[in-house]
């Protein structure tokens, strides 16, 4: 049996996690599909076959999964498809993250051969992992997809293999975010742009300056693909959490790869 085909899936609001994943997928030489869970609207349910692998990829958030994207990754069956598990994260710490992806994509099917952890620029703070992932990370990046390159053609070959392990505890860490409001300025022309990318339809259909707070998970797309500049969290608010954050953020972390 010879793997056919590989999908790069992920959940990538400001796209550190797609670029990631994108990049893992584009060194393995087999057909290449995408599926991106980011935008919103319904789904459908999606299967995978053995004789296939997928890229799972998704951005930690308070050292988890975002409870958005574990809600989709459901969508996803696997019948003992390869999967390979990706997460980024602001170079704070990624926790129990690997960990809990690993336990979603089993339960649907999945059998991870690998994992990446892989530090890239905080998309609420980005003065924390400014550039990264950078030319070494990137290297090392290379490496890792070569690696799954070979281990998947030892799993088409049969070959007997183990399970993965990845850091992480049980319990998995409780969700917990920080409670952030993204501010609208009179320079919004509404032109609905945040609207439409919003992946969990939290903006106002009528008016972009309301957001609904309980529905929004400060996931920062809006911020990012406004093409006025007209969405941030606001600079008294920033002040605090780039405080808050500056200990555990700013010493460098290095991305980290598991594999069977
Ligand atoms: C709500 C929220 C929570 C986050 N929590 C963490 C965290 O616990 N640890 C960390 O190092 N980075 C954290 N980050 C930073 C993101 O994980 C990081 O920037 C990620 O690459 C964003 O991925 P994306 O560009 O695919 O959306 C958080 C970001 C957001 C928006």
């Amino acid at each position: 049996m010879n793997i056919k085909q590989v999908t790069g899936i992920y959940f990538s609001p400001t796209e550190n996690t797609k670029t990631v994943v994108e990049g893992i997928c584009a060194q393995l030489p087999v057909k290449r599909e995408r599926l991106d869970l980011t935008d919103p609207g319904q789904r459908p349910e999606y299967h995978f076959l053995e004789n296939e692998a997928v890229i799972v990829g998704v951005p930690v958030y308070g050292g988890r999964v975002p409870a958005t994207a574990a809600e989709r990754l459901k969508k996803l069956h696997g019948r003992h498809t390869a999967a390979v598990l990706v997460v980024t994260y602001g170079n704070r710490a990624y926790e129990d993250s690997l960990l809990e992806l690993k336990l979603i994509l089993e339960r649907q099917g999945f059998r991870p051969i690998g994992a990446a952890a892989v530090p890239t620029e905080h998309n609420i703070v980005p003065d924390f992992g400014k550039g990264r992932p950078d030319k070494g990370d990137k290297k090392k990046l290379k490496q890792f997809s070569r690696m799954v390159g070979t281990r998947l053609w030892e799993l088409a070959s049969n070959y007997r293999i183990g399970k993965l392990v990845v850091p992480g505890h049980r319990p998995l860490k409780k969700y917990h975010v920080l409670p952030l409001k993204i501010k609208v300025s009179s320079s919004c022309d509404g032109c609905k742009t945040c609207i439409k990318k919003c992946p969990v339809q939290a903006i106002s259909r009528t008016d972009p300056k309301v957001t609904d707070t309980q529905r929004c998970i400060v996931c920062m797309r809006c911020v990012k693909v406004c093409p006025k500049k007209a969405r941030r969290i606001p600079k008294m608010v920033m002040f605090v959490v780039r405080h808050k954050l500056k200990k555990v953020c700013s010493e460098r972390k290095e991305p980290e790869f598991f594999i069977l």
